[in-house]
Order: structure tokens, then sequence, then C-alpha cells
């Protein structure tokens, strides 16, 4: 009781201090550095996927109705996946507290004063990095992307030379030039004919490695990835996913070149495990058959699929093409319906795993639905579901293990 007691006062307490209300307003270094510092920054710097550097009052105050107004939309921080509690809360999530938003508004409604400056400044998060390192795959060669091209996808062929089955379980991205990587993702090819297709494509295409939007054209299998702006991270504790021995690799690349062109050599490093409690797999929920018709603002698509096994829902990475705004998947079984994922004002640019802070369960018997909404107004034919970027998908990837774990 003493405790409770004491915790609801303090956490009043923070949350008038944190909006400012207790003292005239919030003011710049107080108290819009920090949530700036935490959420903005990593981007937002010189060098930075952002297009402008967020990282003093001079650079901040100008941008304060901009960033009162993406902030309060959710489109800044970018995230594609409610973090709102309505459907999960996800690890790591880009998501401003109701607070931070509250502060951010009535700061850019005062006129954004700079206020008396604090010292120390805030400063953003120390940078992920691996304390161990076992095996680094790298491209194995520059690549400078077509200049005129705002977007360019390219697949590396990679060979990680494992000599016995290993277990990913964290990693940290080194990229070459950080300006102009969107986002990456590296994929297992499990197969000698996956191997031969994806030679055969890089063979056709000049250039090192060759060009594929979406996923790397040849069957694979997802092994990790960073949206824009990630440094990378650790797979949930105890899972990992399996990396055959011998078996080559494929680093897909997204190139954004609107803040800068030039050549990228990007690596990966990797830290592995020879055994983990959990394998885990991707596994998928989609609509694979889309028929949009055009000048729709708001077309539903939606699919179910039953399952025949338990599994342990660790992540889910929500994917559809440029048309994609809202996204649901729901598990229905016979306890009722659970949220697995909501996306609510999807964008292509943004998409990555996200794990669940709790893992969830689903049983066999249980029908998972994907329920996909596009806006097709600005299409004069029939969408249908393809590899192209003026194709659609509408997919649920799931980071899954068997059976019901104890996530704890
Ligand atoms: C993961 C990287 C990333 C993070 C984190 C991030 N931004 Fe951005 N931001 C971008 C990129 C890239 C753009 C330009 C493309 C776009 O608008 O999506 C952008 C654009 C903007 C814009 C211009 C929007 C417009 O409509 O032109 C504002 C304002 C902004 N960000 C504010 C913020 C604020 C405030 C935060 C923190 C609360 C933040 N951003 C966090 C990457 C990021």
């Amino acid at each position: 009781m003493q405790l409770f007691q004491a915790l609801t006062v303090g956490s009043a307490a923070l949350v008038q201090c944190s909006t400012g209300l207790s003292a005239g307003g919030p003011t710049y270094h107080r108290d819009v550095a920090p949530i700036v510092a935490a959420h903005c920054v990593e981007c937002h710097q010189q060098g930075g996927i952002g297009p402008f550097p967020l990282t003093t009052y001079e650079e901040v105050a100008p941008h304060a109705g901009a960033i009162a107004e993406v902030t309060a939309g959710r489109s800044m921080p970018p995230f594609n996946l409610d973090n709102s509690g309505a459907c999960n809360t996800f690890a790591g999530a880009r998501w401003l507290a109701d607070d931070d938003l509250a502060t951010l508004d009535a700061w850019a409604q005062a006129g954004a004063p700079a206020g008396p400056a604090v010292a120390p400044e805030p400063a953003p998060a120390p940078a992920w990095q691996l304390d161990r390192v076992d095996l680094t795959l790298a491209m194995p060669e520059p690549y400078t992307p077509d200049p005129g091209e705002d977007d360019v996808y390219r697949c590396f062929i990679l060979d990680p030379q494992l000599d016995h089955d290993a277990f990913v379980v964290a990693f940290a991205v080194r990229l070459g030039r950080r300006s102009m990587v969107h986002h990456l993702t590296l994929y297992a090819l499990d197969a000698a004919e996956d191997e031969a297709e994806a030679a055969a494509l890089d063979a056709a295409d000049a250039g090192p490695g060759y060009t594929c939007f979406g996923d790397p054209l040849v069957p694979s299998r997802w092994l990790v990835g960073t949206g824009p702006g990630d440094p990378g991270g650790r797979l949930p504790e105890g899972t990992g996913l399996r990396m055959a021995a011998g078996r080559q690799a494929v680093l897909q690349m997204h190139y954004n070149q609107v803040h800068g062109a030039g050549s990228d050599q990007t690596a990966i490093d990797l830290q592995l495990a020879a055994s983990v409690a959990h394998e885990a797999s991707v596994k998928r929920v989609e609509d694979a058959y889309l028929e949009l018709p055009p000048g729709r603002p708001a077309v539903v698509e939606s699919d179910t699929r039953e399952l025949h096994e338990d599994f342990t829902l660790w992540g889910v990475w929500p994917h559809m093409h440029d048309l994609g705004r809202q996204l649901r998947v729901t598990a229905r079984g016979p306890g009722g319906d659970t949220c697995l994922a909501q996306v609510n004002d999807y964008r292509f640019h943004w998409q990555q795993f996200a794990f669940y802070e709790r893992p969830l369960h689903v049983r066999a018997g249980d029908t998972l639905q994907i329920d996909c909404t596009y806006d097709t107004t600005g299409r004069t034919m029939t969408t249908s579901w393809g590899y192209g970027t003026a194709d659609e998908m509408c997919i649920g990837f799931f980071y899954v293990t068997e059976g019901l774990a104890d996530p704890r």
C-alpha cells in the first residue's frame, strides 16, 4: 500500500513536469530537447536519413509547427504498427507517449520558447553494438546505384562459408553510406536450386548483384533486417534462426537517393549460437488473390487461414506495397478474438519486424484473419498481386516458434 501511494504521487508529478504545466509552459531545453534526443535524432542528424537535423534549438525551433503536426498524426517517429496498447505493444517501438505529444503541441503553440539551458544537454541513446561478432557478411564490392533513380532495390549473393549449422541471435549493420541506405534484409537460401536461380538473376543483370523489389525473387527465408535508421538488434531471448552449413545468403538493399547518391558497401555482423531453446521461423498469413478496382479510397481484401498446430508468436511484419493503408490480423478461437497486429496508416517505407513485449499464443483450430485496405484513387486499372512496384501484396509475416513457449 505504501509503495502504491508513493508510485501514484510520483507519476502524477512526472506527468505535470513533462507537460510543463507546473512552470508556465514547456521550453525547448527542459521539455522538448529530451523528447527529440530520444526519438528523432537517430535519423534527424547530419548524414542521417531524416531530411534535416534536429540537434540544436536553432535547428528544431523553425520546425516546431511541423513537428507538432507530424507527431500528433503519428507519422513521426515512423512506425507502422499501433503501439497504443489496443493491439499489443512492441519492444523498442518508435512511438511517443500522449504526454510527449501534448508537450510538443503546447511548445509550438507558445511560439517555441528556448528557455534556460540545462546541463548536460540530453544525449541520444548510445548506438547499438554487438558484444561479440561471430560472422561478418559484407557486400563483395562497392555498388553505385543509378543516380537518376530515387529508389533502388538491389540483391547481393553472399557466401557465409559455414561448415556447421548455426543460429542467428543478434546482428548489427555497418552501412557503407548511411544517408543512402533506406533498409536492408538478409535472406537464407536453403536449396541448391534456389542458389542457382539467384546466380542466374545475378548473371543476367549488369554490375554487382541484381535488381529485386520486395524480396530476392527466389525462394528464400528471412534472417534479419533493419528498417530505415535501425542499427540492428537482438532476436527475442531464447530464439534464433537457422543458417545451414554450406548454404548461401542474399542481402537485399533498398537505397533511397533523395538525400545523397554515391557508392555503398554495407556489411552485417552476426552473433551466432550453436543451438537455441526455440528454433524460430517466419510464417505468413496472406491474401494472395488481390483484384483491386481502381478509383476507390478504401478497397478491403480479406482472407483466413486455419492453424493445425500451436505456435508462439514473437513478432510481426505487416507488408503491403504503395496503395496499402490499413492492415489487421486477428486470431479467432473458442476464447474469442485476439488482435495480433493493427496498422492504422501504413507507409511502405517503414516496414520491418517488430517484436511483441509479451509474445502471444495461437492454437491448433484457431483461424487467423488478415484484412488489408487499399487506396486506389490514383489508379486507372485493376491492381493485382505481384512483385512489381505497381502490384500489391497483403501479408502478415510472423516470427514464430512451434508450441506454446513460456516467453519469460
Ligand atoms: C527512423 C528515422 C526517423 C525518425 C526516428 C524520425 N524521423 Fe522525421 N523524417 C524521417 C525521414 C526519412 C523523413 C522524410 C521522409 C518522410 O517524410 O517520410 C522525415 C520527415 C520529417 C518531417 C517533415 C515531414 C514532412 O511532411 O515533410 C518532420 C517535421 C519530422 N520528420 C519530424 C520528426 C520528429 C519530430 C521526430 C521524432 C519525434 C522524427 N521526425 C523521427 C526520418 C525519421
